[in-house]
């Protein structure tokens, strides 16, 4: 059966880099679906929110996450690690704890900046708040993309690199067969 990816983007910017690479993914691989989860009209997480029922942008979000086979998170690093809205969406995603909508959900991740390290030490930090979230992330594969103001049309919004274009393809490519052999965690 086709799979449905949601893609979330960590950043909020306008012409934010990660959102063109993330768009590039829909465009690069048919074997799946692809469907946008936003995460800026989120608010900051707050248990006294959760209290009171969480807001309705938190029940769609989850939903969402719900709804699809596997997400795809593809965020800029900000000072070595995770942007502060990304770690907010996913904290709003880990609740209620026994039954969040990202345990045992396949996720991979994808990290592209200006900068030379392709976003390495924020895919680092973001694995291990996932695993501590008993989410299963996709092993081994690491998706850097670097100086990639080089690789995009910045006026048109597109991936035009065709190195990264066949990097992206492969990984999609691992990410969309690995769905269905992603372990199952364990629930303490
Ligand atoms: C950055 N940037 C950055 N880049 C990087 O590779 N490592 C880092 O630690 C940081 N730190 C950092 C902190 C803050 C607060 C900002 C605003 C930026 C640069 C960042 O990669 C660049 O702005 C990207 O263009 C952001 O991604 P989007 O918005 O283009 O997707």
């Amino acid at each position: 059966m086709t799979k449905t990816i949601g893609l979330i983007c960590g950043s909020l910017r306008k012409n934010s880099y990660n959102r063109m690479i993330a768009e590039s993914l829909t465009t690069l691989d048919d074997s799946a679906q692809y469907r946008w989860i936003e995460i800026s009209s989120l608010p900051f997480f707050n248990e006294d929110l959760e209290a009171d029922g969480s807001p309705e942008s938190v029940a769609s979000f989850r939903a969402a996450i719900q709804d699809v086979d596997g997400v795809i998170i593809v965020s800029p690093e900000y000072n070595s690690g995770i942007p502060g809205v990304l770690k907010n969406a996913l904290d709003w995603a880990s609740r209620p704890r026994t039954s969040s909508v990202l345990n045992r959900k396949p996720v991979g991740l994808i990290g592209a900046t200006p900068g030379g390290f392709g976003t390495a030490f924020a895919q680092m930090q973001t694995r291990e708040v996932l695993e501590a979230m008993q989410v299963n992330v996709l092993p081994f594969q690491k998706m850097l993309i670097s100086q990639v103001h080089e690789k995009v049309d910045s006026q048109q919004k597109v991936l035009t690199d065709e190195s990264t274009k066949r990097y992206l393809q492969r990984y999609l490519q691992q990410f969309i067969h690995w769905i269905d052999q992603a372990p199952v965690p364990v629930l303490d």
